[in-house]
């Protein structure tokens, strides 16, 4: 186990840190997510010790997790943010990031969000594609402004995670393929307003081995010596994010220890500041999300427990077959059964676990998904006309919620019917 458990359980009853999770339940009613602060700060803190040996940048990715208590928490212990559209560049402004710890990922940054990103004043622009390029240089010198850029490579590396979220293959639309990093560069150095800053790789999301990466390093790493032989200055090294979290009994993540100590050893020497991107490493095991039991039943020889979150809440299961773990609350006594756990949505994909061996539920009681603090509610959708769901701090015993839940008018707020048929 990689980090401290933040579910425990009190005889029959699930807490997170000092509450009881049926409390927050009661209290903010379900569906709902739920965050450790306490989790959040040890991950962070524990992220950031394993990088001190070295110039660093924490650019907490948010895409993992936006809410801007979550990303606050991140920025009172030291991260910039990597942002990757306007919405979460103004999110994380708002959350009071300082610019120059901002890096822009991204293969379709619009010109109004480049003007933006720009006019703020942004680190790094991880720069994609050399039409990129073109705009970012035409935006910067509307503006009177120089970008600091870097490109995005492609290492053409098999990341050896989910294929939905692979991203450094070369069939993947991510980055430039590294071979043409020579040519990219020149090229960058060629306009005006632009500034090359560094290099930049991202190779897929739940990585759980260290192989991959040490391969796509060790070839950024020679990216860099042969720029730096052409008299590039890199000052920043961006490795993306990707170290993978325990999800369920089969992932054995490296350490954040070990995953700093990788990019430590190979790009430790080239003078640069090192800056990583971590989302889910950072937020996953310090959520949980919270369903109530609604009803049983069984339909040929399976058995089925419905509850009230759906896939329109918490989508990786559908999307990705992902595995989480489940808990339930009380603990009731009896046999473990295999069940179904669906949602109420429309679909038959709308499934949080298939044929899992589950102690006894009754209507009315929590089922509680681990590890949901990453991609959770981030992905959320009002499908089937399901009001997005609330998001509740937890910090010791206190509770405060951070996102109160869509109320139905809101789920239809800027619609209108047209005016031939009012
Ligand atoms: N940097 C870039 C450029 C990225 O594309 C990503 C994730 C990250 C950083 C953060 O990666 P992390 O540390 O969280 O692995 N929805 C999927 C994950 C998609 C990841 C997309 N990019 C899931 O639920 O598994």
């Amino acid at each position: 186990m990689s980090f401290r458990e933040v579910l425990t359980r009190r005889e029959a009853a699930l807490y997170l840190e000092q509450v009881a999770v049926a409390d927050l339940a009661e209290r903010f009613g379900t569906p709902l997510y739920v965050y450790s602060r306490g989790a959040l700060i040890e991950r962070v803190e524990r992220l950031r010790r394993a990088f001190e040996g070295a110039p660093h940048l924490l650019a907490y990715s948010l895409k993992a997790n936006m809410n801007l208590a979550i990303v606050r928490t991140f920025l009172d212990h030291g991260c910039g943010a990597d942002v990757t559209s306007r919405g979460e560049l103004e999110r994380a402004l708002r959350a009071g990031a300082d610019p120059r710890m901002i890096v822009y990922s991204g293969v379709g940054k619009r010109a109004d969000e480049i003007e933006r990103a720009l006019e703020v004043g942004i680190r790094m622009f991880n720069v994609e594609s050399l039409e990129e390029l073109i705009t970012l240089d035409a935006r910067a010198q509307a503006l009177g402004k120089v970008a600091p850029i870097s490109f995005r490579l492609n290492p053409d590396v098999d990341p050896e995670t989910h294929p939905k979220i692979a991203t450094g293959l070369r069939s993947s639309k991510f980055g430039i393929p590294i071979e043409d990093a020579a040519k990219a560069y020149a090229h960058a150095e060629s306009l005006l307003n632009v500034r090359v800053a560094g290099v930049d790789c991202h190779i897929g999301s739940q990585m759980t081995s260290l192989g991959p990466l040490r391969d796509a390093l060790l070839r950024i790493k020679n990216v860099v010596l042969a720029l730096h032989a052409q008299g590039h200055r890199i000052e920043l090294i961006d490795i993306g994010g990707g170290l993978g979290v325990e999800y369920s009994g089969h992932d054995d993540p490296p350490t954040p220890e070990a995953y700093a100590a990788l990019a430590l050893e190979v790009l430790g020497g080239l003078d640069a500041t090192l800056v990583c991107e971590p989302g889910r490493v950072l937020t996953a095991g310090a959520g949980i999300f919270v369903t109530r039991a609604l009803y049983r039943k069984q339909n040929a020889d399976r058995k089925f427990l419905i509850v009230d979150g759906g896939m329109n809440d918490l989508l990786r299961p559908a999307l990705y077959q992902a595995e989480m773990r489940i808990e339930t609350d009380p603990l009731r006594a009896g046999d473990r059964a295999p069940v179904d756990i669906v949602g109420p949505v429309c679909e038959t994909t709308d499934r949080f676990a298939e044929q899992r061996a589950l102690p006894n539920v009754e209507p009315g009681d929590l089922v509680v998904i681990r590890d949901a603090g990453a991609y959770g509610f981030a992905m959320a959708s009002g499908y089937n006309g399901r009001p997005l769901v609330a998001e509740v701090m937890v910090d010791g015993s206190r509770a405060e919620l951070i996102r109160r839940r869509q109320t139905l008018e809101e789920t239809w707020q800027g619609e209108s019917i047209p005016e031939w048929d009012r």
